[in-house]
Parts: C-alpha cells; structure tokens; sequence
C-alpha cells in the first residue's frame, strides 16, 4: 500500500480559507503579579464571527490588544491570518481594524468630518473620501447628523460611527470590543445589523461582550474566558445546553409561600431551584427538555396557581452571564478586579 499524499491540501476553489483568521498557543500577558491573560488557545476561523464572552476584568481587552499588535505578548504564540503578531507585525496591520472598548473619534469634528479625515490618513484622494463618509453615514443610518459635531451625538450614534471608522478600509478582520455595553436595545439591535452586514462582505469579526444574549445572535463560535482563562468554547447552542435553555425568576406576595414555591417549581420544571437573597423571589434554570422553554415555564405558573402560591412577577429570560459562569464555574462572574483595573487606568 502507497502511503497517500496530502489530499486536504488542494482545496476546491470556493472552498473556506483553511488558514484560520486568528489561532493563538497558550498566549499569556502579566501586568505586575496579575496574568491578565493565562494561556489562552484560540482558533477563528475566516469568515466567522466569534464571541469571547467574560466578566470586567477577564482579559478580553487585553487579548484583543495583543492580536491588533498594541500589546507584546509575554508568551505563546498568536497568529493572525498565519502571520505572527511579534515577527510579523505589519503584516498584521495591514488586514485588521479595531473597534476599542473607548471611543477613538474627535468629538470636535463633525460626522462628515471625523470619516474623512481618517479617510485622508488611509490615503484616499478628497473627492473619494468624501464620497466613502457620506456611503458610510447613509449605511449606518447617520446621513441626517452627519454635519454634527460628534459631542451632540448620542451613545448610539457615537459607537455606530465608530465602526464606520473602523471599516472605512474593508478589513480582513475587524476587532469589536464591547460594542454595544451601555447601549439601549434599539441601539444594539442596529449595531446588531452592522455586524451582520460587516460580516456578509467576508470581513472575519472578533467580538468581546459581557452579553450571553449578544453572543448568541451574532457568534458562530464562543469562547467564555475568566480570569485570563477559556473555560468554555464552542457553538452558542453547545454553551447554552450546557447552561440550561432559559432562566424563570418569580416574586411571591407572601414570604412564607416561598418554601411550597420552590418545591413546586422544582418538580414542574425538573431542575434545582435557587433561592434569592430576596426572601420573596426564586430562580430556578430551565434544562433543555422535550418541551420549549415558553412551555415549561407556562406549566410551571399554571401549576403555582394550582397549589394557591400567590405570584406577583414571572418572567422567563436567558441565563445571564452570572449563570453562565454559576453553571461552569461553580461561583458567580468574579468582578473584584475591576476595582484594580479602575485604578490601573
Ligand atoms: N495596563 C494595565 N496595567 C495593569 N493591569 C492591567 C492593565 N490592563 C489590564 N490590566 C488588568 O488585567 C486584567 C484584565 O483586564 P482586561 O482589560 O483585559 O479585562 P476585560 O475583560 O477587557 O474587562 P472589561 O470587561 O472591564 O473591559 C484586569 O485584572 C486588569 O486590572
Ligand atoms: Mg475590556
């Protein structure tokens, strides 16, 4: 028998780029005493959007930093688009854009003004540049404040142009750091759309954000990382089967129904249920049954209402990142070291 030549090798045209947009070998960065980012193992593929979901302080920034080349890494290896972030550093610039957690945009200038300006530093001629901001701004929904100065904008508007900056150039790999963190929900839902559209021109995106809800809209792949760590990675269905399919939290009238609560909402959902520092409320996680979640948790208010439990506020959400990590890790999102980072700032 011949011993086979490396068949994957020649990829069918068309086919997805097998050199992954960023793969990272047990990458580390320490601050002082602290591993800010403790050996982390990544893999993007191009072409996808991929979500690294933590807590304040879990290394996201920084991790972002040293892949868009503004941080040397104190170990391990990262790769971007099979380029080296150290070695071969300008070639890594030269495909990405990053999206900073603060705002980078000259709140003096106007829209118009902001896009051309960067327009002019990436070496577009006037009459392009201009012509670029204004599809730009009508793209993201800024046309009618685009002769504004940027310090009247809104958060929304501000963080909308922000991304406009960074896409200006097409990158190959557009980093977003918290994009949408403080935003109202119809602010998110259009940074929402931008990502998605970013996306349909091929541009890979890495995505940081505190939402569970955020990476599962947007994300083909999730890593959860805390304290430098990756302690989950995969498709947001396989984190949230292993979290549950959804979170019911309820309030009680009376305090002293709260035990008859439990034990019934324990039995109609199947699942351990928590009880809230509030001695009125409860908090119980739906597993991933035969049932949808909606279901569940409608069988579960009826069956309250059966035993004469009094309820005065039921709702049915996705687990939060504190269940994410309660799920995981076995304790809360540890946010303590944001009180380091403040002072760090
Ligand atoms: N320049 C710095 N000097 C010292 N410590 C730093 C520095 N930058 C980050 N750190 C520390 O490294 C850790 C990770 O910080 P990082 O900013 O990467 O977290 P993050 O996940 O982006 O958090 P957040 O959600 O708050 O933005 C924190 O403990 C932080 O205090
Ligand atoms: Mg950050």
């Amino acid at each position: 028998m011949t011993t086979s030549t490396h068949q994957e090798g020649a990829t069918a045209a068309g086919e997805r780029s097998a050199v992954p947009a960023i793969e990272t070998s047990r990458l580390v960065k320490t601050f002082g005493g602290t591993r800010a980012v403790d050996g982390i193992d990544l893999v993007v593929p191009a072409g996808t959007v991929y979500g690294v979901l933590g807590p304040n302080g879990a290394g996201k920034t920084t991790t972002v930093r040293m892949l868009a080349t503004l941080l040397r890494p104190d170990g391990g290896t990262a790769r971007v688009f099979g380029h080296d972030v150290v070695r071969e550093a300008d070639a890594v610039r030269s495909r990405v854009s990053l999206t900073g957690q603060y705002a980078s945009v000259d709140e003096d200038l106007t829209g118009t003004e902001n896009l051309v300006l960067l327009g002019r530093l990436l070496g577009y001629r006037k009459a392009a540049a201009r012509e670029r901001a204004a599809s730009l701004l009508e793209a993201f929904g800024l046309t009618e404040a685009a002769d504004r100065q940027v310090k009247h904008y809104s958060g929304g508007m501000r963080r909308r142009l922000d991304i406009a900056a960074s896409i200006l150039n097409t990158p190959d790999l557009l980093f977003l750091d918290e994009p949408t963190t403080g935003l109202d929900p119809r602010s998110r839902n259009q940074v929402w759309d931008i990502v998605r559209a970013v996306v349909a021109h091929g541009t890979t995106v890495l995505l940081t954000t505190q939402y569970l809800e955020e990476a599962d809209r947007l994300a083909d792949r999730i890593a959860v990382i805390d304290r430098g760590k990756v302690i989950a990675e995969g498709t947001p269905g396989e984190l949230k089967s292993s979290v549950g399919a959804g979170s019911v939290h309820v309030r009680l009238r009376d305090r002293r129904q709260r035990e008859q609560a439990r034990r019934v909402l324990a039995r109609a959902l199947e699942t351990e249920v928590q009880l809230e520092a509030d001695p009125v409320a409860l908090t119980a996680r739906i597993m991933n049954g035969d049932a949808r979640a909606s279901v569940q948790a409608s069988r579960a208010l009826a069956e309250l209402d059966a035993a004469g439990v009094v309820v005065d506020d039921f709702s049915l959400g996705q687990p939060s990142l504190d269940e994410v990590f309660l799920a995981l890790t076995g304790h809360p999102a540890d946010t303590a070291e944001q009180t380091d980072k403040e002072v760090a700032e």
